[in-house]
């Protein structure tokens, strides 16, 4: 968590119905006082934080953050608006078991500008994308696509919020599913269903 946290609000209001099949345990955050940490407060769910610049290298700073996490004994870790690139030591812990979102189309416009690129590019489509985090800039297996339109009067901020909504309730459906169902992993194909597995 970085920022606002409407991925982060979508999950805890999906979680409060308990046929969903997951809870929120924790939320941490790479910053203080951001309304993602705030909307959890509200929750009633523990938050902590790791900031890079407490850390003596990004390398402790990636540890911290792992021996964080693992504290909470988190079945699924995901990354929901978290704008930091996790590292060794945390893939080493949560390598397969962690998820993000993307806010384009993979492997189309990777980054932090995902919404601008597609405008400047031109394309016609673009939307969101569920991944498995490895140790790339948005390169994981695909657990999930979503698709909207890119309208001829759109500005950045137009489309990254139609791409926010339809990246919301993939997140909310593909995360209740890996909950309830669990999923596999065999190299870039990632199915649900199944015991949580990856090859
Ligand atoms: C999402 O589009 C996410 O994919 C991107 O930044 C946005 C975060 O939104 N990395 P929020 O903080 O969940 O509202």
């Amino acid at each position: 968590m970085s920022g606002s946290g409407t991925n982060l609000q979508a999950l805890i209001d999906a979680c409060a119905d308990p046929a969903y099949g997951a809870r929120v345990v924790a939320v941490g955050a790479d910053r203080d006082d951001i309304e993602g940490l705030a909307r959890a407060e509200r929750a009633g769910i523990p938050t902590f934080v790791a900031k890079v610049g407490d850390y003596s290298s990004r390398g402790y700073w990636d540890r911290a953050l792992a021996d964080k996490v693992a504290a909470f004994e988190p079945d699924l870790v995901v990354l929901a608006g978290f704008m930091k690139l996790v590292g060794e030591k945390f893939l080493d812990r949560f390598g397969g078991l962690t998820v993000n979102t993307h806010p384009a189309l993979s492997p189309s416009f990777p980054g932090m500008r995902g919404p601008a690129e597609a405008l400047e590019y031109g394309v016609k489509v673009t939307g969101a994308t569920l991944f498995v985090v490895d140790a790339g800039v948005d390169t994981g297996a695909i657990v999930a696509q979503t698709v909207v339109p890119v309208e001829d009067d759109d500005d950045v901020e137009s489309l990254h919020e139609r791409i926010k909504v339809a990246e919301r309730a993939m997140l909310v459906e593909s995360v209740g599913r890996m909950a309830r169902e669990g999923f596999t992993v065999v190299g870039r194909r990632v199915r649900l269903g199944g015991r949580t597995s990856i090859e």
